[in-house]
Parts: structure tokens; sequence; C-alpha cells
């Protein structure tokens, strides 16, 4: 799939001298297979750790140095880079080049296309930690964060000198995940908050066994993840996963249904768009042990008594029929028989704007599968069947609908 976000998005990289130099050639490689074009600018320090041959290779496109080379085919290479850029990244951006950036100063090619640019910085500053701390060095971070660059670390941990402190250079995804976030921040959801609920949830039975399902969280996780790429602020409210949360979103972790169904409720009226793609337990032990259970001998059954749990989405139901929040609630259904009938009894009585419905017996598709097969119910009676896809498309898909009913809200 592609990235949404980076792909076909010219990237100015800045690379400045820095051990962490070895890092940059990992983004620039990542952001080359998001679809991006990139363009590198080393500073002649640069060039002591690393070849602009290197980037060149990776990027596909040549990496420059100097300002005054001939042959590149471009009279002033400075304003033609920083009229075409979408964004410019520095990584790694030494304290030299910081304090270059700060002043305005403009004495080598990428501080000359930087000043001429009119898009924003991510900035992932590299150093020793006392250069770092030093208060010349805070001034012009300051500085430039005050002019709208969005900083990336540094990182605390074993630096170039073997000392440990404040000043290794922030991983490439997290870089990455800064430079989307940017990328993402006018986009339709912008100033928007969604919540998304994903995992299953645990209900203990005594203090090492429990009561769960299969669900992995890919779906919720995707979800997320999207949400993030149209620019909203994402809550995901998540059982234990069995994947990585995305970078970017705030992470409430639960284990049991009450859990879940408490941290849903008290972020309610803050709440735009909610999404439940977590496969929630409907019942509990009526009562978990303080102990392990032991086996007795003579016993050859066990009798579990279990409660119901709370209906999260039948909670917030009843809410927002007062408050009006979220003003999108979104479920998904997950089925083994009757898809489409059951998934509208659900539609119903959720009081939902729509349903996700999958057919969890589809082989490649549904709990812990990368891809799902779902038919998007709506409550005024449209439906829409969707072929096999990969989660993360699904998900595009569903934030799609929830923006146009955000919107189809807020125009009615
Ligand atoms: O996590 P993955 O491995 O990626 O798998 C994805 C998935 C199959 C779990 C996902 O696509 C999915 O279908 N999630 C909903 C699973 C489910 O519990 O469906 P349900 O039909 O039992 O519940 C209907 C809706 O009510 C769901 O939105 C559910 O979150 C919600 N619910 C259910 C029970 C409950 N007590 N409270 C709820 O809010």
């Amino acid at each position: 799939m592609n990235d949404p976000l980076l792909s076909g998005k010219k990237i100015l990289l800045g690379v400045t001298g820095g051990i962490a130099v070895y890092k940059a050639a990992d983004l620039c490689s990542k952001l080359v297979q998001a679809g991006a074009q990139v363009d590198v600018i080393l500073t002649e320090a640069a060039t002591k750790f690393v070849s602009p041959i290197t980037f060149s290779a990776l990027s596909g496109r040549p990496a420059r140095v100097d300002m005054w080379s001939e042959g590149s085919g471009q009279p002033i290479p400075h304003v033609q880079m920083a009229a075409a850029a979408d964004l410019v990244i520095v990584a790694p951006l030494s304290a030299n080049t910081q304090a270059k950036l700060a002043l305005g100063l403009a004495d080598n090619l990428l501080t000359a296309t930087l000043l001429a640019t009119h898009v924003p910085w991510v900035l992932a500053p590299a150093m020793e930690s006392h250069m770092w701390a030093n208060p010349a060095t805070q001034a012009h971070a300051a500085t430039l964060r005050s002019r709208g660059a969005v900083q990336v670390g540094p990182a605390e941990g074993r630096l170039a000198s073997g000392a440990v402190g404040v000043g290794r250079m922030a991983e490439p995804v997290e870089i990455l995940a800064a430079a989307r976030r940017v990328l993402a921040r006018d986009g339709p959801l912008a100033g928007r908050r969604v919540v998304v609920t994903a995992g299953g949830t645990q209900e203990p039975l005594d203090p090492v066994r429990y009561i769960t399902n299969a669900s992995s969280g890919k779906m919720g996780v995707a979800l997320a993840a999207a949400a993030t790429d149209l620019g909203a602020d994402v809550t995901l409210i998540h059982a234990p996963l069995a994947v990585a949360a995305p970078y970017g979103v705030a992470c409430v972790r639960v284990r049991t249904a009450q859990q879940m169904c408490d941290a849903v409720l008290e972020r309610l009226a803050q709440t735009d768009i909610l999404i439940g793609a977590a496969a929630v337990a409907d019942f509990r032990p009526a009562a978990a042990a303080t102990q392990k259970i032991k086996k007795v001998s003579s016993e050859e059954e066990l009798t579990l008594r279990l409660v119901r749990n709370p209906d999260i989405l039948a909670e917030v139901a009843g809410r927002r029929a007062e408050t009006g929040r979220p003003a999108v609630v979104i479920g998904f259904a997950a089925e083994t028989q009757d898809l489409l009938a059951n998934a509208a009894a659900k539609l119903t009585a959720k009081r939902l704007d729509l349903i996700v419905a999958n057919d969890v017996t589809e082989p490649g598709s549904g709990f812990g599968a990368d891809d799902n097969r779902v038919t998007l119910l709506f409550a005024d009676g449209r439906q829409e069947a969707l072929p096999l896809m990969d989660k993360r498309e699904v998900a595009w898909r569903v934030l799609q609908e929830a923006t146009a009913l955000l919107q189809h809200g807020r125009d009615a």
C-alpha cells in the first residue's frame, strides 16, 4: 500500500556533520520506500563521515554539497530546491548548523537553501551532551521552535564519545513519524479528537488465567494510524496488542471490558469520532479468584459463573442522546453467520452511524490477519461491500466515511 502522506512528496533532506549520518542514510531510504522524492544536501562536514554517493544511490537523485559546483544544470540551485520542497528535514542537525539557521546565515548550500524555503522544517539535533546543554545551543533551538520548526529529540543514550547523556539523534522511525505528522496537520481532521478501541479484552479468572479472544489489535491500530494521517488527535484505548501502536498516538492501555468502558466514557465529552474496533468480552467471571485456582483431584468438572460486562457502545449511545457527543460513532461487527442481518441489528441496537461488518470465518480476513473483507452499513440504509483489502486500506476507507459523516453533521 502506498504511503498516503509521503507518496509523491518532495522532501529536502539536509545532512550535517556528526556520527549519526549513518542513521540519516536509513532515513533517506525509508522516505524513498514510502514513495517520497528526496533531494539531499550535505554539508562539507557531513562528507567527512559519509560520501554523497551513498545518498545519491539511496535517493536515485544527485546528492549535493557545493553551492558553486558547475554542471548541476541549475544556475541558482538553492532557490530552485527551496521552491520545489514540500517539507525540510535536517538529520542530523549539528550545533553549528543549528546556530546558523537560528541566525539566518547562508554560507553553504544547505543553509542558503533553507533560508529560501517557505515550508515546515523538521529538525533532529545530534551532538555531544555538553554542547546540547550549552545555553547558546538551547537558545538557538528555542528560536527555531518559536518560528515553527518541529524538533525531534535529541534522545538520551550512549554518545559517540562513549559518555551517556542527552544528544543522540532520534531514531529514523521517529523522525519519519514527525515528518508525517507535520504533513498531516492541515488534513480534514485537523483539530478533531478521535478515540479508537482495539484488541481483545482479558477477563481474569485468577492471577494467571483469563478469558479472551483472538483479536490482535491490527484493525484498531490501522484505524488510529489513518486518523492520525488525516490530522486528528488520536487516543487509542487498547487491550494487549500483538502489534506496535502507531507513533504520535496517545495510548491508554487497559485489560478488561470494564476498564475499557471507563476509559472511553471518561473521554466522551472531548471526542468527535469514536470507533469501536475492540473485541470486547460480553461476559466476565463473576469473581476473579485471588489465588491460582487449584485442581481438586475429586472433581471432574469446574463450573464458571459469568456475569454481563457493560456494552460500551450502548453506554455511549445513552450519553450521546443527552450531550450530542461524540458526533460520529462507528462500531464493528464480528460475525460467523448471517453477517448483514446481525450487523444491521447491532447498528440499530447500539444507535451507530456506521457499522463495519466482517465475516470472521473467512480465511485470511478478520481476527489476526493483515487483511479484512468488510461491508459498510450506514444508519441511513446505505450499504457498501468492499473487496478483501489490507487492513490499512480498510482503515483509510472507514476514516474517509467518518470524515464525511462529521462534515455532514456540521452541515445539517
Ligand atoms: O484485532 P484484529 O486481529 O485486527 O481483528 C479485527 C477484529 C475482527 C477484532 C475487528 O475487525 C472487529 O470486528 N472488531 C469488533 C469485534 C467485536 O467484538 O464485535 P461484536 O460484534 O461482538 O461487537 C459489536 C461492536 O460492539 C464492536 O464495535 C465492539 O467493540 C462493541 N462492543 C461489544 C461488546 C461490548 N461489551 N461492548 C462493546 O462496545
